[in-house]
């Protein structure tokens, strides 16, 4: 399974890019309409920084986060009242707390360990089960599934982005201030472009997308018309 990035016969669709580009909704509603599985890369960081919160662990620590990164408790689950995605961390419900902006700061601290990013890797390959996975990251294209057939990077402006995520905690009641998700987005986009290990960047085999100006449903056409050309699928 090592040198295979997982199961190499199983077509993966690679979706890279700074956060808040809209990889995680976009990725999760093309692997709806393909019938494929989906992976949050991110949430698998997110949830190695909180455990280490929750353990007193400093996320400098990079031995003791590693080990805590190879067993993490985790069960990515279906919330039986909605459908919803349901994240257990040690059998506790983490779905929010993994969602916020610190959490999301401190999984980049811990994604630059690279004791963390290997420990993690086999977790990831193990979502590649037929018929397809349509995995969304920083590294899929790069690292974990090199050998994707569809490599994307999705981005837009640092501005778009904090604009797009402004909306999102307003919808969902909170009280937010968009200078602040602006600087919070551009310290994530440093800290992940600048780190040693699998850095965030553009591969020359990827289609880059710039979402500034398109809608989720114009990036779902070009994607499925992607995969319709360099994968013969159809939805
Ligand atoms: O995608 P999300 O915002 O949930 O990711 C949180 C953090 O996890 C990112 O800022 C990045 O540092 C890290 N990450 C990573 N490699 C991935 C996915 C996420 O380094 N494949």
């Amino acid at each position: 399974m090592t040198e295979d990035f997982g199961n190499s016969t199983v077509p993966v669709i690679a979706i890279d890019g700074p956060s808040g580009a809209g990889k995680g909704t976009i990725g999760r509603r093309l692997a709806e309409e393909l019938g494929f599985a989906f992976l949050d890369s991110g949430a698998l960081y997110r949830l190695s920084a909180l455990a280490a919160t929750h353990h007193g662990i400093s996320l400098e620590d990079e031995e003791s986060i590693g080990t805590l990164a190879a067993h993490l408790d985790v069960q990515f689950r279906s919330n039986p009242e909605n459908g919803d995605g349901l994240i257990l961390l040690e059998g506790e419900d983490v779905t929010h707390a993994i969602r916020t902006e610190a959490c999301g700061l401190a999984a980049s601290k811990v994604a630059a360990l690279p004791s963390v990013r290997q420990a993690l890797l086999e977790r990831q390959w193990a979502f590649r089960e037929a018929p397809g996975l349509v995995a969304d990251g920083r590294d899929m294209g790069s690292v974990v599934f090199p050998d994707a057939p569809l490599k994307v990077y999705l981005t837009a402006t640092a501005e778009a982005r904090a604009q797009r995520r402004y909306n999102q905690l307003l919808e969902k009641g909170g009280t937010v201030k968009i200078d602040e998700i602006l600087s919070d987005i551009t310290q994530r986009d440093e800290q992940d472009q600048q780190r040693t290990v699998a850095p965030l960047r553009a591969l020359p085999d990827a289609v880059l997308i710039d979402t500034t100006d398109m809608n989720i449903d114009q990036v779902i056409d070009k994607l499925t018309s992607l995969c319709q050309e360099r994968l013969g699928i159809a939805t």
